[in-house]
């Protein structure tokens, strides 16, 4: 597709949490190359009215029908459930239309069905958002790790559980007062039955061993054990052996032959600094093991309104621009030298001693930087120095020390290094 070409007509089915979030990604103006032609909800007027920022001409419909009389290319299905989202992807199909959903249930189910009906009309089905919210785990699995030969798929899939079981671990509250937390933030459904229980984590595991090893595990033939009896006592037993609890979805598959895969989803006790253990609030990680390739690691928002839209425009996008040679490469950026933000640092000094009175504190105080704390050095025969300072500019730090320079100490006997948490990740939004 070039820049001339048209732009791709998209119409959303559901207007809820996720249906809203694309919608306003589709009219923020970013992506140009998707058009926002129809939107179908079971009261459109009322969500018409709720909506004042989508344009007037998108037309609002309360039916698969109408919907599909707009003519776009592309029926982005957000409605949730098996039926009718079942049969309205097989229609859409069935008229020619592609496809993008983000129905785990759906695609667990009938996965086989919808991908051999897309095959057979030539009409695309993508499901990225169906698992690991804005994580792209079915295109690291499908196109990423397609050279290798997948052994194991394990990972914290259901953000409501990790947060529930994130908050009895952290703030020390039964499992009932940290489901009401979730729900009060959005992470969990007013009924949570189904990640409690592990339904919901085993549908996205099943739609994982379809991609990854190439054999589909039916959601029913995957045990599933509910979270529902850890209490307090299990979690503060747990920490004790530097251990936390968490909903594990994990599956197996070490020999090649066929109906070899043992798969689960149930809590477990996993290491603290393990990468399941790491996933704080609603994060998933997912960990795929391959025969070559080793582990890889697929980690971030697993859920919400605006991550998951970010995988459903991801898979727009990928239609809109369906690439068979190299994208252009990007003109060269006008961006200047990064800003020098202030931040903590680490000071280390090899031999303070060369420069006589200016020592390295005076030298701190004298430039107005704080001193953190002073750390132990190991023992090197020599007065080494080395200390945290509180933020301040690296510039101002490296000029603050330079009577340190003059003194005879070389670039190497003199380092200053700042305090970065670039791994640091805000709470996501719950909507
Ligand atoms: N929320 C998340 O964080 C998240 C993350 C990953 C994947 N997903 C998946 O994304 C999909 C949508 O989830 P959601 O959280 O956005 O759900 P939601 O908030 O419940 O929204 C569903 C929307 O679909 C509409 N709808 C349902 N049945 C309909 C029908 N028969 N005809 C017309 N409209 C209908 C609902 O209308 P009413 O309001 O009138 O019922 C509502 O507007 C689900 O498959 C879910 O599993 C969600």
């Amino acid at each position: 597709m070039t820049a001339a070409a048209p732009p791709l007509n998209v119409a959303i089915a559901g207007f809820g949490t996720v249906g809203r979030s694309v919608a306003r990604l589709l009219c923020d103006g970013r992506h140009p190359g998707l058009r926002l032609v129809a939107v179908c909800t079971r009261r459109p007027e009322a969500a018409r009215r709720d909506a004042p920022w989508l344009a007037p001409e998108v037309v609002w419909t309360s039916d698969l029908d109408g919907l599909l009389a707009q003519r776009a290319a592309v029926i982005v299905e957000l409605i949730g459930g098996e039926e009718p989202a079942r049969a309205w992807i097989a229609a859409a199909l069935r008229a020619g239309r592609a496809v993008v959903t983000a129905n785990k249930q759906v695609m667990a189910e009938h996965g086989r069905e919808l991908v051999s009906l897309a095959r057979a009309s030539g009409s695309p089905l993508r499901f990225e958002a169906a698992v690991g919210g804005a994580i792209p785990v079915i295109r690291g699995l499908q196109d990423g790790l397609a050279g290798d030969r997948v052994t194991r798929i394990a990972g914290v899939v259901n953000g409501t559980c990790n947060f529930v079981l994130g908050r009895m671990s952290g703030a020390g509250v039964s499992l009932d007062e940290a489901v009401r937390d979730a729900q009060a933030r959005g992470f969990a459904e007013a009924d949570p039955a189904a990640d409690l229980d592990g339904l919901d984590a085993r549908a996205k595991l099943s739609i994982l061993t379809a991609i990854g090893f190439g054999e589909h595990l039916p959601p029913g033939r995957i045990p599933a054990a509910s979270i529902r009896g850890i209490d307090a006592g299990d979690v503060a037993a747990a920490a004790s052996i530097g251990r936390v609890i968490r909903q594990v979805a994990w599956a197996d598959r070490p020999g090649r032959e066929p109906g070899g895969i043992a798969a689960g989803v149930g809590a477990a006790l996993v290491g603290c600094d393990s990468w399941l253990g790491r996933a704080r609030g609603p994060e998933n990680v997912v960990l795929v093991r391959g025969e070559r390739s080793g582990t890889t690691v697929f980690a971030g928002q697993g859920a919400g309104g605006g991550a998951t839209a970010v995988a459903v425009v991801s898979d727009l996008l990928a239609l809109a621009h369906p690439w068979s040679v190299p994208r252009p490469w990007p003109a060269p950026s006008t961006a200047g030298a990064p800003a020098d933000v202030a931040r903590p640092h680490y000071v280390r000094v090899s031999r303070p001693e060369a420069a006589g009175p200016h020592t390295p504190p005076r030298l701190l105080e004298g430039a107005g930087i704080e001193l953190d704390r002073i750390l132990a050095q190991p023992e090197s025969g020599g007065a080494r120095w080395a200390a945290l300072v509180r933020p301040c500019r690296r510039a101002g730090l490296d000029r603050a020390l330079e009577p340190l320079l003059s003194a005879g100490a070389t670039g190497g006997e003199f380092i200053t290094l700042p305090l970065v948490d670039l791994d640091a990740c805000p709470e996501t939004e719950a909507a």
